[in-house]
């Protein structure tokens, strides 16, 4: 000790000489420290990596070669060792993730790895351009922390990585390495404390578990997202395998519940387990509940089912449970029942949602009493909820929305809440009945209370409600006008939805309203206020006022000058005026609804500005005018709806080229003239054309078969839809328009479900002045729900393919100059449940087949020529052809026949003949007319058939084999 201390003691002098001695040569230095000046050729490394960046923040500002700048040393980022004046700390992490982080980008040069005494290396959040790992990084033997996460590096590890043999952090999360092929260099890192590697793809990594067992040290592994598969063996030698894991997470890969053998050797010391977002199913492991020092518990997004083991009630140290989304199917009360052990009182967080829990919530819960979240929502809950609810004083937020919870919801529920921040019970049959002058002991942040019942008077108990961003009590039999005091609550508010209801008055000016709220969202709807509209604060983000008695100009809405205005529906309203000329002032509109009120004039050529658009509707007012060349800028929109108003001129040509997004187009029911455009067919996305009641003429474009969406299964559009609808949650915009066109597309109310929009495949030509044929084309057009071409001018026949349309339900052809036979192939229109062929010059005999004779008489007069079921009983010639071959329906067949005609199908039909060659030539026939649906009746019939066909198959065959030939 002695001889040290001297020795300290020494070397202290000797700095003071050196101090002394510098001051009296005039070294302009003058501060402490400064007696440490870098190592030359670790400041070439440095400015070496430095080269290879781009510093577009500036970050490395005090690097460089400038002699007041040169002592690396003092370089921000870096720390030189006080000892040997060895560069020891390389820590340029990124702190601030996401959209402002200040990163550097450029390659990562191996030169940093001369750097052989760093002990400390932090790059995270840095943007290495995919550039690899340089094997270099062998070569910090001294290295105990090194952080590369979210560094974009790619591709592989270097087995390099063995040397480290002191690192006791590694994190090189977030890089997408994608061609990790092994990890043994792990088990040489024995100091190993922290690991993440999540988000890498280590699938191919079979022996992870093993590799992770021979780290003694580790406390920390993060997994998450690696793709990880299931290859645990079943014994894994468990030698040096670490006491001290704490945490593990493991969410996102694809395991399965063989995992556990090896997880539960950990059970000791595991205090956060992320196991969300793999394959488990089944129960859930009985062994979990073992584990005693676990905090946090993370099961959902897995196929669990059952109940909760018994054992979780000894989860003493446990505050969080999450088991959102999965198949739990057993009762709550029994569930609830298994966790009242110790870990009743640890609890905080209790994440069952979404899953099929049923039963009422049981009087237990009471006894949770550190219960801060209590998250319930979309099971099939059903009762009561208990009293003793309001006993849990720590509960912060009640999640019990979609089950089917009854009864009355009164103060008591709520006596002891006073930490309830977030509150949401809608989609229940709950009553909301608090005395007139309760005070509630809370202040809500979120009130979402959507179709319980808290009418017919407003609920008075609001008013206590000072702070709230989100209130939602719609369609909650609200019978009353909106009390004064109400709109002074909504200062902070950024959703208020009081739509459904039967709120009745006249709204008070709003400007000054929601004065501490950057972007307000208001939705009234489907009430009965009336008035003039009110005015707005300027930076409104969302109005809804559709289906109320609002009166008045619609130009009053233009004080709102905020520019972020996204969503403006004021359907369904007794509104006048022009279109608002004040467009410009909402650049980021997305949605535009101003259908079914008293609107008239042009739209101003100003609709162009709005590049966001992609709803538009102005059906049934007194809109007139051409349409605006402008309109063509708007090139996201998805949903033009110009039906019932008095617009003329031509249908733009430009339409199919520049609203090229379009997937609903309604221009029924106006004035439109001229033909129908052939850029038309360009939108590929459409789903609905509706170009009805209007003075169109000419023909009906061939091209209509490039209308692909509406000729294909899988519809990108209706992917974009769903996506965008569940992309924007916030707004849910996407989702919002395509309920208003299924909705308002005249007035009938088409369901779809999640995802099924095919009800909304429809074309719709009928009565304007088209004139020619049916296109064959429009044969290709195979998800087509419905067709009208009704009331034109069209002649020749129906294209002898219409019966590939097997998604038809409507087929409207009545009233044109329509001829000849009606196609065999019709009788295969199975799900056909409108047919109108009336006052055509059809003729010939109705085609039999199960769905065409359920039709009656009404859906074919009008065609004197025409015979058959239901028509007429039997046709002219019946009793003259009884027992002649019908010459007519072999013509039908070939007709039928010919264009559907494949070479396969040709040697499937041979194959047939060659199978039943030994069977009798009528059992033959029997089988083809079932199958072709062709009415023969006797041998020499069939026989003519069969040669016919094999002619087919022949002449085929030789025509390809000429062909192959040449
Ligand atoms: C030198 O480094 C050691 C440990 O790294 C530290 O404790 C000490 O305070 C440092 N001395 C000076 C003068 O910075
Ligand atoms: C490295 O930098 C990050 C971000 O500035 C900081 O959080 C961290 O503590 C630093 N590490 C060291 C050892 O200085
Ligand atoms: C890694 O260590 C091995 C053995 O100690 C040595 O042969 C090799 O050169 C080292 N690699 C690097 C890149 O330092
Ligand atoms: C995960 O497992 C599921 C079902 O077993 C499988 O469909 C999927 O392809 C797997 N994912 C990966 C990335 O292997």
């Amino acid at each position: 000790m002695k001889i040290l201390g001297g020795g300290s003691l020494q070397l202290g002098y000797a700095f003071l000489i050196l101090l002394h001695m510098q001051s009296s040569i005039g070294i302009s230095s003058t501060t402490a420290g400064d007696e440490v000046r870098c190592i030359e050729s670790e400041r070439q490394a440095l400015l070496a990596f430095k080269q290879g960046l781009v510093d577009e923040y500036g970050r490395l500002s005090s690097w460089g070669s400038e002699e007041e700048i040169k002592d690396c040393c003092k370089w921000k980022g870096v720390q030189c060792s006080n000892k040997t004046g060895h560069i020891i700390v390389l820590n340029l992490t990124v702190q601030q993730y996401g959209i402002d982080r200040h990163d550097l980008r450029g390659n990562l040069s191996p030169s940093l790895f001369e750097l052989q005494h760093l002990t400390y290396v932090g790059l995270a959040g840095n943007d290495f351009n995919s550039s690899c790992i340089p094997e270099s990084i062998g070569l910090l033997n001294k290295i105990q922390h090194l952080d590369l996460n979210d560094c974009n590096l790619s591709r592989s590890l270097p087995s390099q990585l063995a040397n480290l043999t002191s690192l006791q952090y590694l994190d090189l999360g977030f890089n997408y390495f994608n061609n990790v092929k092994n990890l043994e260099w792990l088990s040489y890192l024995s100091s190993l404390k922290h690991i993440d590697l999540s988000a890498n793809d280590i699938g191919k990594v079979n022996n992870w578990p093993q590799l992770i067992n021979k780290l003694p040290h580790l406390t920390y592994l993060s997994l998450e997202g690696c793709n990880l598969q299931d290859a645990i063996p079943q014994s894994i030698p468990m030698i040096n395998t670490s006491t001290f894991l704490t945490d593990l997470d493991l969410s996102g890969n694809n395991l399965t519940a063989s995992i556990f053998h090896w997880l539960f050797k950990f059970g000791k010391s595991l205090v956060n387990l992320y196991l969300d977002d793999n394959q488990f199913h089944g129960l859930i492991p009985e062994n979990l509940g073992h584990m005693t020092h676990l905090k946090t518990l993370y099961l959902s997004y897995n196929q669990f089912e059952g109940g909760i083991p018994k054992s979780f009630g000894n989860l003493c140290k446990l505050k969080f449970l999450d088991l959102d989304d999965n198949y739990l199917d057993g009762m709550l009360p029994e569930i609830i029942g298994n966790l009242s052990g110790c870990l009743q009182l640890s609890l905080e967080r209790l994440h069952l949602s979404e899953n099929k829990i049923k039963g009422p919530l049981p009087e237990m819960i009471k006894n949770f009493l550190s219960l801060q979240s209590l998250e319930l929502f979309n099971n099939q809950l059903n009762g009561t909820v208990p009293k003793s609810i309001g006993l849990l004083s720590n509960l912060e937020g009640i999640y019990i929305f979609n089950n089917s919870l009854n009864g009355t919801i009164s103060e008591s529920h709520f006596s002891a809440l006073s930490k309830l921040r977030e509150l949401d019970m809608s989609s229940n049959s709950l009553s909301i009945n608090f005395s007139h002058d309760w005070i509630p002991p809370f202040q809500l942040d979120y009130i979402k209370l959507r179709s319980c019942k808290l009418g017919p008077k407003f609920p008075s108990w609001l008013k206590s409600q000072r702070k709230f961003s989100f209130l939602d009590i719609s369609g909650s039999g609200i019978l009353d006008s909106i009390p004064e005091w109400f709109w002074n609550l909504s200062s902070r508010a950024l959703d208020v939805n009081l739509s459904s209801n039967h709120i009745y008055g006249i709204l008070p000016d709003l400007s000054t309203k929601f004065s501490h709220s950057l972007r307000p969202g208001i939705d009234l709807s489907k009430n009965k206020l009336e008035g003039p509209l009110p005015v707005f604060p300027v930076n409104v983000t969302s109005i809804n006022l559709s289906e109320n008695r609002f009166s008045g100009l619609i130009s009053s809405l233009c004080t709102i000058t905020g520019g972020i205005l996204q969503l403006l529906d004021v359907s369904h309203n007794q509104l006048s005026g022009e279109f608002p000329d004040c467009i410009t002032q909402w650049p980021r509109l997305v949605i535009l609804n101003l259908a079914n009120n008293n609107l008239s004039g042009k739209i101003p050529s100003s609709i162009g500005s709005l590049y966001n658009l992609e709803s538009l509707s102005l059906q049934n007012n007194n809109f007139s005018g051409e349409i605006p060349w402008s309109l063509g800028n708007c090139s996201a929109l998805h949903f033009l709806d110009l039906n019932y108003n008095s617009f003329s001129g031509k249908i733009p040509t430009w339409i199919g080229e520049r609203l090229s997004s379009l997937i609903f187009l309604l221009l029924g029911s106006n004035n439109f003239s001229g033909d129908i455009p052939l850029k038309l067919c360009w939108l590929k996305n459409i789903m609905l054309l509706d170009l009805s009641n209007n003075d169109l003429s000419g023909n009906i474009p061939s091209c209509i078969q490039n209308l692909t969406t509406l000729a294909q299964k899988e519809s990108s559009a209706i992917n974009y839809l769903i996506a965008a609808s569940y992309v924007d949650d916030n707004s849910g915009y996407s989702a919002y328009y395509v309920d208003k066109a299924s909705i308002m597309w005249k007035r009938m109310n088409r369901d779809y479900e999640n995802g099924n929009l095919k009800n909304l495949k429809i074309i719709d030509l009928s009565s304007n002045k088209l004139t020619g044929k049916i296109p064959v084309q429009i044969s290709v057009l195979l998800e087509l729900v419905q067709l009208n071409l009704s009331r034109n001018q069209l002649t020749g026949w129906i294209p002898p393919n219409i019966g590939q349309m097997r998604q038809l339900e409507s087929l409207d052809l009545s009233w044109n100059q329509l001829s000849g036979q009606l196609p065999w192939s019709m009788s295969q229109l199975y799900f056909l449940g409108t047919l109108n062929l009336s006052y055509n010059n059809f003729s010939g005999r109705i085609p039999t087949g199960t769905q065409i004779q359920t039709f009656d008489a009404s859906s074919f007069i009008g065609n004197p020529a025409l015979c058959g079921l239901p028509l007429t009983p039997t046709c002219p010639d019946d009793e003259k052809s009884e027992g002649k071959p019908k010459n007519r329906d072999i013509a039908e067949f070939w007709k039928w026949f010919k264009p559907e005609m494949e070479l396969g199908a040709a040697i499937g039909f041979v194959g047939v003949l060659a199978v039943k060659l030994d069977h009798p030539w009528k059992h033959l026939c029997s089988l083809l007319f079932n199958k072709v649906k062709v009415r023969l009746s006797n041998l020499k019939d069939c026989l003519y058939l069969l040669v016919a066909a094999v002619g087919l198959l022949v002449r085929e065959y030789v025509s390809r084999l000429g062909r192959k030939l040449k």
